[in-house]
């Protein structure tokens, strides 16, 4: 359970799904579902539909966030968007998901930059770390955790990381259908926990908001979420589907 000091988060990742039009029917299904209240909810639409998605929600409890953003304030980046230019119109950004890792070679000195930048813009950074099958299977889940929230954190001192919220976000249970058992969500969740008190300082750790990620659905959330220290969710297919994701949303309600 999320003690009453650390309020609980859900956040949709929409990852490359939806146009600027088709977001802000989604963003408004969602509005129209209910979100609950006690519950941050965060909708993470592509770059290209997060200003009308923002417009869309003004008003509501609803946050927009955006998926990716690069360290530096502008320059010769082509494809890229800075903190800068997100800060005004979003208020959250997921930073060093693990397709971005993956898939686009983010290495761990990138994602400490763009947390950096992220918190000096004002922005809320969703950071997010996780291990692939074959660490877990060698053993080496924690260590690697312990080493990502760590090297994310580099320089970053207690006060700075404010308004900071993390992700566990196993590779091998993301797009997959295969969740993480409550016990292992938990268990991981402790890693990072720990590795953030280490990074920063026992306040910190307490008052971080860490999220689990990976197949989230209406039907396994309420188990995952009752975990202690699980403090809410990063959820990506079933966050375009407006129902689902209040579901989703509604099993974090204290
Ligand atoms: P799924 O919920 O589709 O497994 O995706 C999880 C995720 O990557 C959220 O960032």
């Amino acid at each position: 359970m999320t003690p009453a000091r650390r309020r609980p988060l859900v956040a949709g990742n929409w990852k490359m799904h939806t146009t600027p039009q088709s977001g802000v029917e989604l963003a408004r299904a969602i509005v129209r579902a209910g979100p609950p209240d006690g519950v941050d909810l965060v909708l993470c639409p592509p770059a290209i539909a997060v200003t009308d998605v923002a417009r869309a929600v003004v008003g509501t409890t609803v946050r927009v966030g955006a998926q990716n953003m690069h360290w530096l304030d502008a320059g010769a980046f082509t494809g890229e968007i800075s903190a800068s230019m997100l800060a005004g119109v979003a208020e959250v950004v997921i930073v060093g998901h693990s397709e971005r890792r993956g898939d686009f070679g983010e290495t761990d000195e990138m994602v400490n930059r763009k947390l950096r930048a992220a918190l000096a813009a004002g922005l809320t950074p969703i950071v997010c770390v996780g291990e692939t099958e074959s660490v877990r299977d060698a053993g080496g889940a924690r260590a690697l955790i312990t080493a990502q929230v760590q090297a994310a954190l580099e320089g970053v001192d207690s006060e700075a990381a404010g308004p900071l919220v993390m992700a566990y976000e196993p590779v091998w249970a993301i797009g997959t259908g295969r969740t993480a058992s409550p016990e292992q969500a938990a268990e991981a969740i402790g890693w990072a926990r720990e590795a953030l008190g280490h990074a920063l300082d026992a306040a910190a750790a307490e008052r971080t908001r860490v999220l689990y990620g990976g197949s989230v659905s209406p039907a396994n959330a309420r188990e995952l979420l009752a975990q202690d220290g699980v403090d809410g969710a990063l959820v990506g297919g079933a966050s375009l589907k407006a129902d689902d994701f209040i579901a989703i949303a509604r099993s974090a309600v204290p």
